[in-house]
């Protein structure tokens, strides 16, 4: 009992860290889009000046990576540990979700790396930009959803546990 209400304990640690990972993560779009719009409005802009979006992307993708390193070995802890105590058929359905969630990022940081903003006129660039920044609200979406379903069988589970001693 003492130690499935550890397990609880550190897997909703890992939520603390991821959920401020994927504020990292929302903190360097937030900059991103500022320097998209920044860029939108200026008279003088040229194709070619894009030097610090393109910067701006770099870090993007290195706090999505940090999040997915994050996540990936959370995701290894729960699948192995939680069976025995949610059963087995709810770790599967969450371990879709981990896939599904892993899958988003993956595409998102391919995303950031293909994208030639070289050569783009503006207009394209900023197309360009909104797709980014959709694609990764879904990915934060989806990690703060997934997160909140297990967190409120957690906490009934821990519930159990403590009412057990
Ligand atoms: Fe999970
Ligand atoms: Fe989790």
């Amino acid at each position: 009992m003492v130690d499935e209400r550890k397990l609880i304990a550190r897997l909703l640690d890992q939520h603390r860290s991821v959920e401020s990972q994927a504020k990292r993560v929302l903190g360097s779009l937030a900059d991103h889009e500022a320097r998209a719009s920044l860029e939108k409005a200026r008279v003088d802009w040229t194709p070619g000046r894009f030097g610090s979006l393109q910067e701006r992307r770099e870090r993007l993708r290195e706090e999505l990576a940090t999040l997915e390193a994050g996540l990936k070995k959370h995701f290894r802890l729960e699948e192995k540990s939680l069976p025995s105590l949610l059963g087995v058929l709810l770790v599967r359905a969450f371990a879709l979700q981990h896939r599904e969630i892993l899958r988003e990022i993956e595409e998102s940081r391919s995303m950031l790396s293909e994208a030639k903003l070289e050569g783009l006129e503006r207009d394209a660039l900023l197309v360009e930009e909104s797709r980014v920044q959709q694609r990764i609200g879904v990915v934060l979406r989806l990690v703060e959803e997934h997160a909140a379903n297990e967190e409120l069988l957690l906490g009934m589970i821990g519930a159990v546990l403590a009412d057990a001693g």
